[in-house]
């Protein structure tokens, strides 16, 4: 179904939260040190948003430019960054903020991601960092400017499975 694609560049971005019509994000929304909000990307021609995939899910934050690393900031909008929110871990969606430390909480097994520094692990048993999504702003609103810049999800570790 449509609202299962994978997420594709051009995408707009739109809040996870709150039903009636998809709304989009636009920058001003965001304030430095405010929390993440979720967002799905929704097909800027049919509309349809896809939300029907886990793994579509991404959060979108913004920090001061000058908390960012370089890398990082290279791939936002004036500090707005956005990343996969499937932690590496189990894959349970990054749903809480630490303030304290400007940083995401998977609350499954307690990973906790600092984005500003390209999603570092920084507590808990995650193995990599959730990947960055590109962004760009068109028409006034976040539009995924590329691809996950990275495997989204739980990753099969190689060498796993051995008896092939
Ligand atoms: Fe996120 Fe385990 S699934 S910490």
């Amino acid at each position: 179904t449509p609202d299962k694609e994978p997420l594709k560049p051009g995408d707009i971005l739109v809040y996870a939260q709150g039903g009636g019509e998809p709304k989009p994000i636009r920058p001003e929304e965001l304030k430095p040190g405010d929390p993440f909000l979720l967002a799905y990307p929704m097909d800027p021609k049919t509309k349809v948003v896809k939300s029907g995939e886990a793994k579509n899910t991404v959060l979108v934050v913004r920090y001061p430019p000058e908390e960012l690393a370089p890398e990082v900031a290279s791939h936002g909008v004036e500090g707005i960054v956005a990343f996969s929110a499937v932690c590496t871990h189990l894959g349970c969606i990054i749903s809480q903020w630490v303030g304290d430390k400007k940083a995401g909480l998977c609350p499954c097994h307690g990973g906790v991601y600092d984005f500003a520094q390209g999603a570092r692990i920084i507590a808990g048993p995650p193995p990599r960092p959730v990947p960055q999504l590109p962004l760009k702003v068109e028409d006034g609103v976040l539009v995924a400017a590329g691809e996950f810049l990275g495997e989204v999800g739980v990753k099969a570790e190689a060498g796993f499975c051995r008896h092939v």
